[in-house]
């Protein structure tokens, strides 16, 4: 499974990077916004530093809805460098657009997806990765990891390459149950990584070996 971390924070990326288990970087407008990163400008240069710390995909959002200006926005991006996948929400001219940009050889992840029908016609699209977002669907009292399940079912039934990117994770037990489920990707904040690291007995286990080292050798 791949982890991908969900911020436009460079220093949260470092720090995920320097974990040595960071597989990507997905971003969106309002987590741009969050960093105060704002101007056509600014945000090309923002993209860039993101894709000099990590190795792998870094995921940037078109902010048009036409598809003309997605694909206009679309390349720029691409573009910049080539670990750039373009974010395309999942509307009809982003299926288009999808399509494009496939036929292109050009990397993309569809967003902002909260149906099985959605992640089916992105899959026919040539996606390269459809994000679910399963924690909003949490916030409605919709089960998003049944999303999940059944995406993968849909695209394991035909094959399709698409990576299901369960997005909008928001702590530790999403990332496992969607491991369980087979998610290929999951992205989520750097407080729900590092949460897998924790377990009460590793630390009291720790504790007693180095006592009886000190113990021992005292
Ligand atoms: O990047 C898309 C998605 O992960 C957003 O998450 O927490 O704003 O629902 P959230």
């Amino acid at each position: 499974m791949k982890f991908f971390i969900d911020t436009a924070n460079l220093d949260q990326i470092r720090d995920a990077q320097d974990l040595g288990v960071l597989d990507g970087v997905t971003t969106n407008p309002s987590l741009m916004a969050k960093e105060g990163i704002s101007g056509q400008e600014n945000v090309l240069n923002h993209y860039k530093a993101i894709c000099d710390i990590v190795d792998g995909d870094v995921s940037a959002e078109v902010i048009s809805t036409d598809y003309e200006g997605m694909i206009k926005e679309g390349m720029a991006l691409a573009e910049l460098n080539p670990k750039i996948v373009v974010k395309i929400p999942m509307i009809k001219d982003g299926v288009k657009a999808l399509k494009y940009f496939s036929d292109q050889g050009v990397k993309t992840n569809c967003t902002l997806v909260f149906s099985a029908g959605q992640a089916l016609l992105a899959a026919k699209a040539g996606a390269t990765y459809v994000s679910p977002f399963i924690g909003r669907l949490d916030d409605i009292s919709t089960d998003g990891l049944d999303l999940i399940e059944k995406i993968r079912v849909i695209y394991d039934n035909y094959e399709y390459e698409t990576e299901i990117l369960a997005a909008s994770v928001r702590h530790p037990m999403h990332i496992i149950e969607c491991a369980e489920i087979g998610a290929d990707v999951m992205t989520g904040p750097l407080s729900a990584i590092t949460a897998l690291l924790k377990h009460p007995l590793t630390d009291i286990g720790l504790e007693k070996f180095l006592a009886d080292h000190a113990k021992s050798n005292s």
